[in-house]
């Protein structure tokens, strides 16, 4: 194979964007084609997956592994064609997935690059369904939200790569889906074509109730690829013991501070689970709590302190300076003597 030109057209990047992204915040230039060294193979790319972290990478968030500055070609997953190989694993004309970025011809050793099959699925899959995204929504809906039959399965950002693939992994397992999109379009879409029971599109009317007719016995599942908003209103429709799985927070993305309330970005970046406790679900430990403690407390490994008051006429200033933060340990009213 040869390359069908002679130079190398790429996009770089060129500024971190205020707010949503603008074509000025990218560079183009060409270069020339590179030559495969020894272990290397050269390949023309075929399709670029646009994903929504790119935004955050442009704005060289922590979190992922991507560095930018100023000319550098911007970063992407690719599926491209090899066109010369000097590699013993890989020949001219096969299909890969590889990181060239936002370029026509890119070098690769091979690392972290798989080979594509078209008689599997369209190589373009790879970067959809069957590749990053797909992954995204199925490993997080399986193994995240853990869905049982009958569940309430909510997905926003619904017929996107990831939400469609959440919803409709959600669908096969046996529960009851229902997506969130904007607009009447993509709603229609995720019933008809995924196969969702419902389909609520956000820019008509009031989220909260429009989950709430949509999920009359709660949501079970939430898949949340937007955050904000639309987190706030699913939060206001669950159902006992719901699980939410926070995959994605496009809604912040373009935003140049942290949305005001707390910024569950970092519980992404932590893998963290977020779970609601409520005492009375555990009051079968009662007596697990008296002998573990209690047994630590005698040896004297565990330590507690008392904020004493004395007399029941001043429990409501006691209480008053409970409410303030002004008490130190468990707060108590002497009201008559242990010992009489
Ligand atoms: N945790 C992970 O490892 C991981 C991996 C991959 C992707 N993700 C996340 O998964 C989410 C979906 O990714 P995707 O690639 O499948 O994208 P996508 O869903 O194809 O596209 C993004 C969609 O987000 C919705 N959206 C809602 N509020 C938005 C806003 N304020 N600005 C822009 N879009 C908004 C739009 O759909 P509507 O019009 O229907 O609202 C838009 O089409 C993203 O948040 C992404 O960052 C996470």
């Amino acid at each position: 194979m040869t390359p069908v030109s002679d130079r190398n057209h790429r996009i770089t990047f060129q500024r971190t964007p205020q707010g949503l992204p603008v074509p000025e915040d990218f560079g183009a230039d060409t270069t020339p084609i590179p030559t495969p060294g020894p272990g290397q193979f050269l390949s023309r790319t075929v399709y670029l997956s646009l994903d929504p972290y790119y935004r955050n990478v442009m704005k060289g968030s922590q979190i992922y592994a991507e560095r930018l500055k100023p000319g550098d070609t911007m970063v992407g997953e690719t599926v491209a064609q090899i066109v010369e190989s000097r590699h013993t694993d890989f020949r001219a004309g096969e299909f890969v997935l590889v990181k060239n970025g936002w370029q026509e011809y890119a070098l690769s050793a091979g690392q972290g690059v798989r080979k594509l099959d078209p008689a599997v699925a369209p190589v373009s899959t790879a970067l959809g369904v069957l590749g990053m995204p797909g992954l995204t929504g199925y490993t997080g809906l399986i193994y995240l939200g853990e869905p049982k039959p009958g569940e309430t399965v909510v997905v926003s950002a619904a017929t996107g790569a990831v939400g469609s693939t959440a919803g409709q992994v959600a669908r096969l397992v046996g529960a009851r889906v229902v997506g969130i999109a904007g607009s009447d379009e993509k709603c229609e879409y995720a019933v008809r074509e995924l196969g969702f029971d419902a389909c609520v599109n956000y820019r008509k009317g009031d989220l909260v109730q429009l989950l709430k007719a949509a999920c009359p016995a709660g949501i079970d599942v939430y898949f949340d690829n937007v955050g904000g908003d639309t987190l706030a209103a699913v939060l206001r429709n669950l159902a006992l013991h719901a699980r939410i799985v926070l995959c994605g927070m496009i809604e912040s993305y373009s935003m140049d501070k942290p949305p005001p309330g707390p910024f569950l970005g970092p519980v992404v970046g932590a893998r963290a689970t977020m779970r609601g406790l409520v005492v009375y679900d555990h009051l079968h430990r009662m007596d697990e709590l008296v002998r573990v403690v209690g047994a630590w407390i005698r040896a004297d490994k565990f330590r507690y302190r008392e904020d004493m008051t004395d007399g029941l006429a001043n429990a409501p200033s006691a209480f008053c300076r409970l409410m303030q933060g002004r008490n130190f340990g468990k707060t108590l009213v002497r009201v008559s003597a242990e010992h009489s």
